[in-house]
């Protein structure tokens, strides 16, 4: 099983930005975390960050042709305001849950609304780093039942 992991705007800066709503892990410590996760279950996992909405879309798409099953996406404010990320992620229908350190539903109005969610397998939010392995999870699991469907 192969699982592209996406990062959206500022989530480099983790660790040291606003570290009372996002935590105190760094994005390399995060990533660490997956990766080992997903070593320990055989599961290849890559995880690409941008700045820029355009560049997530490039990945969102190369993934297809990269035999991605899967993507565990943080797109940070573009989830908020992406339509061409949501095109791309319709676009190559893959398999995807978001996820957020934070809780959105609990802050500004602008966050509350994702324009992501409503075609996610799932969304995991509120638990900080935890969010990412809980959402990696989640993923793992609707991809394996999908393929016990397909046998
Ligand atoms: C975030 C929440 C977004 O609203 C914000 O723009 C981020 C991070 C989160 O992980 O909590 O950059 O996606």
């Amino acid at each position: 099983m192969k699982i592209l992991v996406l990062h959206g705007p500022n989530l480099n800066l983790l660790g040291t930005r606003e570290p009372g709503v996002y935590g105190r892990a760094s994005l390399a410590e995060i990533d660490a975390q997956l990766v080992s996760w997903a070593q320990q279950r055989g599961i290849s996992l890559r995880c690409v960050q941008s700045n820029h909405e355009g560049a997530l879309v490039d990945s969102v798409q190369a993934a297809v042709s990269q035999q991605v099953d899967g993507v565990l996406i943080n797109a940070a404010a573009y989830t908020h305001t992406s339509i061409a990320l949501r095109d791309a992620l319709l676009a190559t229908a893959l398999p995807f849950v978001e996820v957020h350190l934070s809780n959105i539903h609990g802050r500004e109005r602008f966050r509350q609304r994702s324009l992501l969610a409503d075609r996610a397998v799932g969304v995991v939010c509120g638990f900080g780093a935890l969010s990412y392995r809980l959402g990696l999870e989640g993923l793992v699991a609707a991809l394996e039942r999908q393929a016990d469907e397909r046998n």
